[in-house]
């Protein structure tokens, strides 16, 4: 069913694992992430960036979801990621989506208050749930291009869920967004994680920035053609461990771009007399499916979450 994520996120957080949020841009990564899920009977969050937005369409992608759903039959939100704005908000509300995110951690702390709060009262009203974000994930995320981390501090997060009353809360703790997470050895912030649940019991902690950056997969690419070159992802066992912890939704995007490209790329040079893009699209496609199921055994414990 089409559902909003508080039920999810209730029975991730007693059982001490977390729901994949992916990033969505066509059909054939929404049928490889729902195969997966399918298979492994666990709950998903789809998540649409304003990129997404933009080359593909509310309409569009929110369509499709609705098809993924009637076919498999698995409990789907359908998230906008990073929302710039309220205007952005009331058009995917609009196309149907049932969570919504609005980041304003590029705003001074009052401000990310005052805005975070609007979108919050005008989401509740309709029966949409609301994550906010506090703290700045360093690399670049959009147009913003941030140097170093700012780790969320407790003290702020839990004023700031009070006084917004949004329903889960993205922080930083040293993870980033893309394919270069870490130039040396992979750190997160555990002890702020650790304090923010002792501080919130309960409450639902989303991982920004959470892909692995699979090496088999780097590897592939850069064997047919690709130039990726010092790619670092947050290692899995630390993902393991913030999903027994306060983290309920850990977002993965460039894992499902990796996966994607390696199998278009080696399907294209080991087929070099092959056009069909059913048979190339077919390969990136069952590529992330085996990537998702993955996430959901080694990473997030999903696996019989509905
Ligand atoms: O948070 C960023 C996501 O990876 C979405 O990226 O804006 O290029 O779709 P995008
Ligand atoms: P990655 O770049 O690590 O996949 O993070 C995606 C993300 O946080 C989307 O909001
Ligand atoms: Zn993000
Ligand atoms: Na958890």
């Amino acid at each position: 069913a089409l559902v909003t994520t508080k039920e999810m996120f209730r029975k991730a957080y007693e059982g001490k694992y977390s729901i994949g949020a992916f990033n969505i841009n066509d059909m054939e990564i929404i049928q490889g992430v729902v195969n997966a899920c399918k298979s492994r009977n666990s709950a998903v969050i789809l998540q649409v960036s304003t990129g997404a937005l933009k080359y593909a369409g509310p309409d569009y992608l929110m369509n499709m979801v609705d098809a993924a759903i009637k076919e498999t039959g698995i409990d789907i939100a359908v998230h906008l990621d990073h929302g710039p704005d309220l205007e952005t908000v009331k058009k995917v509300i609009e196309a149907g989506f049932t969570s919504v995110m609005f980041d304003g951690s590029h705003y001074d702390f009052e401000e990310n208050v005052r805005l975070t709060k609007e979108i919050v009262d005008y989401a509740h009203a309709r029966g949409v749930v609301v994550e906010a974000e506090l703290g700045v994930l360093a690399g670049v995320e959009d147009d913003v291009q941030s140097e170093k981390h700012v780790y969320t501090q407790p003290d702020e997060a839990v004023e700031f869920v009070q006084r917004t009353g949004c329903d889960s809360l993205a922080i930083a703790i040293g993870t980033s967004h893309g394919a270069f997470k870490f130039a040396g050895t992979p750190e997160l912030k555990f002890d702020i994680l650790e304090e923010i649940g002792n501080r919130l019991p309960g409450y639902p902690i989303v991982l920004h920035g959470a892909s692995a950056v699979s090496q088999e997969h780097v590897a592939t690419c850069n064997q047919f053609g690709g130039a990726i070159k010092g790619a670092q992802g947050v290692p899995k066992e630390m993902l393991r461990k913030a999903s027994e912890m306060a983290v309920c939704k850990v977002n993965m995007d460039t894992d499902i771009r990796l996966a994607m490209t390696a199998a278009l790329r080696k399907f294209l040079a080991e087929n070099p007399s092959e056009f069909d893009p059913r048979k190339y699209m077919g390969a990136a496609r069952k590529e992330i499916q085996k990537l998702v199921e993955e996430k959901i055994d080694d990473v997030l414990g999903s696996a019989n979450s509905m």
